[in-house]
């Protein structure tokens, strides 16, 4: 992105790559679950530039705006992070309500019904209409490069551009997107369109979420679709619709030589799970997000051992979910759903000193997530439907021995780049089930084979790839509007 040399760079989403906590002790720092964060921060890290989010966490605003007072976590001293407080209407509305019951369902197609209230459109065109106003008090130039994130602020690109029109403003939609028949139910899909078609270039992480996204607009929209350079003109003015798949930081040599050696994060978590001496050990990571798959996980795994009892006693597997949106009903009774479940197969195939399934529902941060995939033989990733998932990339980046099987489900973004994985369909049962037997069984010899092959692309496709080619892409673009504006 040399393009962009001496341009100034604006991110906006609403996770914070940080957050300040009230703990026993004072104000503490917290890195949340979040694939956004994960991927932005380390460019952020890079670009330096300002990052505007929503502040959510309990310490007192006024104390942690002023960061020379609590600290922001090394590495993060590169760029500005402006918070955005919001009253706790808008953001019932702006963020559970229409980004959480409305857009998340509604893109997802995960047999959850969407919701959608008038009020909480009205808080969500709200505050969007705030980050807008933050972007343009930050904005030192007619023209900065806006970097917008996700399906929270469809309608901020037009925003912005009302404002100010020579802006580059790069949408990336974080999340799936679903055909126009599924789209077509969102009340307001007019307004949300306009609102993306604000944008220079929207991304998506697959060719198939462009195509559904230009099949969506062509169904509902006056515009010019041009599938051969994917763009749309709408009121006079083009965007550039294309794939980016996200992707992670891979970590380089003096980072993983600080990780604690294989055997001992697997003796750390055998002690602290009090796991048998030989078992073989899987693990999930997610956020507690119903289009996750985690229950149809639970299923396979009981399956597995209805199946083949002799791994009664020798499989384990661990489910790290992190609490998230638990204001939402949809994903309270989702927990207790679980909750249930973990308890009857545990029910069903413990022994003494032995149970199953280890349901850890709480916030792990990066440290004991890392320990943790390190630990495993296998890493479960059932995503009913997932923009990109970035759980499978990290545990690839984690296994600098090797080693280890990843389970993958084909609806998950990463299984069109992942190919070495297990590839399953989590609707299945059955098949998810052999997937697991066949991963507790893989030789090493083969789980090296597909580690190696895995490594190798999530090491070059990284996030900087991910950012450097939507970059240049808008450094093109840049170019190309100073030189028809001298004509
Ligand atoms: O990438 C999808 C995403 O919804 C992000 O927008 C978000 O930061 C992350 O997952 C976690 O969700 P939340 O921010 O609502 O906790």
């Amino acid at each position: 992105h040399t393009q962009l040399r001496g341009d100034q760079v604006i991110v906006v989403s609403n996770r914070e790559p940080y957050i300040h906590e009230h703990g026993p002790d004072g104000i503490v720092v917290k890195r949340p679950a979040s694939g956004l964060v994960t991927a932005v921060e380390p460019v952020m890290r890079a670009c330096s530039g300002t990052w505007i989010a929503h502040g959510s966490g309990s310490a007192d605003r006024d104390v942690v705006d002023r960061a020379d007072r609590v600290g922001v976590p090394p590495g993060h001293q590169d760029y500005q992070l402006r918070r955005i407080w919001l009253t706790p209407e808008e953001e019932q509305g702006y963020y559970y309500g229409f980004a959480n019951e409305g857009m998340w369902p509604l893109c997802h197609v995960a047999h959850v019904r969407p919701v959608f209230r008038e009020s909480d459109w009205e808080a969500y065109k709200q505050v969007n209409q705030r980050f807008a106003d933050a972007v343009v008090a930050e904005a030192r130039s007619e023209d900065p490069v806006v970097l917008v994130q996700d399906y929270h602020f469809a309608l901020l690109p037009a925003m912005i551009r009302a404002k100010l029109p020579q802006a580059t403003i790069l949408t990336f939609w974080h999340i799936p997107w679903p055909n126009p028949e599924s789209f077509g139910i969102c009340p307001w899909r007019r307004e949300i369109l306009q609102g993306m078609l604000g944008s220079t270039i929207l991304g998506f992480h697959t060719r198939f979420h462009c195509k559904n996204f230009m099949e969506t607009v062509d169904r509902y929209l006056e515009a010019r679709i041009e599938d051969e350079h994917s763009t749309i003109s709408f009121q006079d003015k083009e965007t550039l619709v294309e794939s980016y798949p996200i992707s992670i930081e891979w970590p380089d040599e003096a980072v993983a030589a600080a990780w604690p050696p294989i055997a001992e994060c697997r003796r750390r978590v055998s002690e602290r799970l009090q796991l048998p001496a030989v078992v073989r050990l899987a693990v999930g990571i997610d956020r507690f997000d119903y289009t996750k798959g985690i229950i149809e996980r639970l299923n396979a795994v009981e399956r597995m051992l209805e199946k083949a009892p002799e791994w009664i006693g020798r499989f384990v597997f661990v489910q790290v979910a992190a609490p998230t949106r638990a204001a939402l009903d949809e994903y309270r009774s989702f927990q207790e759903r679980v909750e249930r479940i973990t308890e009857r197969i545990n029910s069903r195939f413990s022994r003494p000193g032995y149970q199953p399934i280890h349901l850890l529902a709480q916030h792990h941060e990066p440290e004991a997530v890392n320990e943790l995939f390190r630990a495993a033989d296998i890493c479960v990733v059932t995503s009913l439907h997932d923009g990109m998932n970035l759980v499978c990339k990290e545990f690839v980046a984690a296994r600098d021995d090797q080693q280890g099987v990843l389970v993958l489900s084909r609806f998950a973004g990463a299984a069109r780049e992942m190919t070495e994985a297990l590839i399953v369909n989590p609707y299945h049962v059955e098949e998810t089930a052999d997937a697991l037997l066949r991963a507790a069984l893989m030789p090493a010899a083969e789980q090296r084979e597909r580690m190696a092959s895995l490594r190798s692309t999530v090491r070059e496709f990284n996030v900087f790839r991910w950012a450097g080619r939507m970059l240049s892409d808008a450094g093109r673009w840049r170019l190309r509007a100073r030189v028809e504006a001298r004509v």
